[in-house]
């Protein structure tokens, strides 16, 4: 049986994304396309600047974009690309309705009572569906993922945990794809950083503890880590770059991290979103690179390399996939396995 999707802020950045993310998906296919009254009426080919590298699919062109509205959104799952602001009153009026929200949203990712997770490194968290749907009343619920510099960061940080991982320190070099729409139309930022990203480094720095917290069957346990970050804006299309220090309290070898990193196998089974492996080691001294990397398992491996004592190393993702739609879907395709959607 086929699953309805929806994508709400289908004409921005990470909307397009989505688009590309389920475009001949063997199990979700898009029935609704969402975005704001300036692009609802309009026909998808009209409404988006359309600006992925592949074209723009035929299934997709002439279907007329929607408002975001339950009642005018046919879907079973909805994929939310939408600002947070917005996205915390739109997104539990879906889920009362019964929609399924899989979000890549801030707005619910923080609440006690949802899901924040990465398939491969939390994936027990979605237990707390149930508590949400207890305590809200909905028949849906709200699933998130993370932001995408989290993305990129966690799953180096889940095989850290088995050194007794106590503390991170980060510096982010991130891609304008991320400031949304206006940010790519932005390219003046060429020649220049920007080392500032409005809320990037509090997300940066408590969501990790979320993610690799543990889960009671009632609540998180949040993980005991510090974390530190400095996030900076560069001029890369594509591509969240990091350079992380990690401190252990058993000091591993760098050889012993770097086995550790290509053990990482969380096996979640036949996600066709699911990257294999997760973690690509690099040895090669310049390597990871956007331009190089980014694409690495459709854009949803996760490249890590310079692995030095310290320890110290560099990671990199592709942010709007792996980092953003990807993200949703993948968390969509685990529910789905789990019965759940
Ligand atoms: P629209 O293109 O019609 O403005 P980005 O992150 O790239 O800026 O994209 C934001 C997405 O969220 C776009 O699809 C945008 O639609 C949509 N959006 C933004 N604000 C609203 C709003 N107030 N109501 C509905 N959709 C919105």
């Amino acid at each position: 049986e086929v699953i309805k999707a929806g994508i709400l802020g289908a004409t921005g950045a990470v909307g397009q994304r989505f688009i590309q993310a389920l475009e001949n998906h063997p199990w979700f296919e898009i029935t609704s396309l969402a975005a704001s009254e300036r692009s609802a009426g309009k026909t998808y080919d009209k409404a988006a600047n359309w600006r992925l590298e592949s074209k723009l699919p035929d299934s997709v062109k002439d279907m007329k974009v929607v408002p975001v509205d339950p009642k005018k959104v046919d879907a079973d799952v909805v994929f939310s690309a939408l600002p947070s602001d917005y996205a915390k009153t739109v997104e539990a009026e879906f889920a009362k309705e019964g929609f399924v929200v899989a979000s890549n949203a801030s707005a619910y990712r923080m609440e006690k009572d949802v899901p924040l997770v990465i398939p491969e490194v939390n994936a027990d968290h979605l237990g707390l569906i149930d508590v949400q749907q207890d305590k809200r009343g909905w028949d849906g619920y709200i699933v998130t993922n993370p932001n995408c510099s989290t993305i990129v960061m966690v799953p180096t940080l889940k095989p850290l945990m088995q050194f007794g991982l106590e503390s991170v320190t980060v510096a982010t070099m991130q891609a304008i794809s991320g400031a949304g729409y206006d940010g790519i139309a932005s390219m003046a930022i060429l020649d220049n950083v920007v080392p500032y990203i409005g809320g990037e480094e509090e997300k940066v720095e408590t969501e990790p503890l979320k993610l690799l917290g543990e889960f009671d069957g009632t609540k998180i346990i949040d993980a005991d880590i510090e974390i530190s970050a400095s996030c900076n804006r560069v001029p890369v299309m594509d591509g969240h770059t990091e350079n992380i220090w990690a401190k252990m309290t058993q000091n591993p070898t760098p050889e012993q991290v770097r086995e550790a990193f290509l053990n990482f196998n969380p096996g979640l089974g036949d996600l066709p979103t699911e990257p294999n492996p997760v973690l690509i080691v690099r040895d090669e001294p310049d390597r990871p690179q956007p331009r190089l990397d980014r694409n690495m398992g459709n854009g949803m491996g996760i490249t890590v390399g310079r692995i030095r004592e310290g320890i110290r190393y560099t990671v990199m993702g592709h942010n709007t996939v792996r980092g953003a739609a990807g993200a949703s879907v993948l968390n969509a395709e685990l529910l789905h396995k789990l019965g759940k959607l």
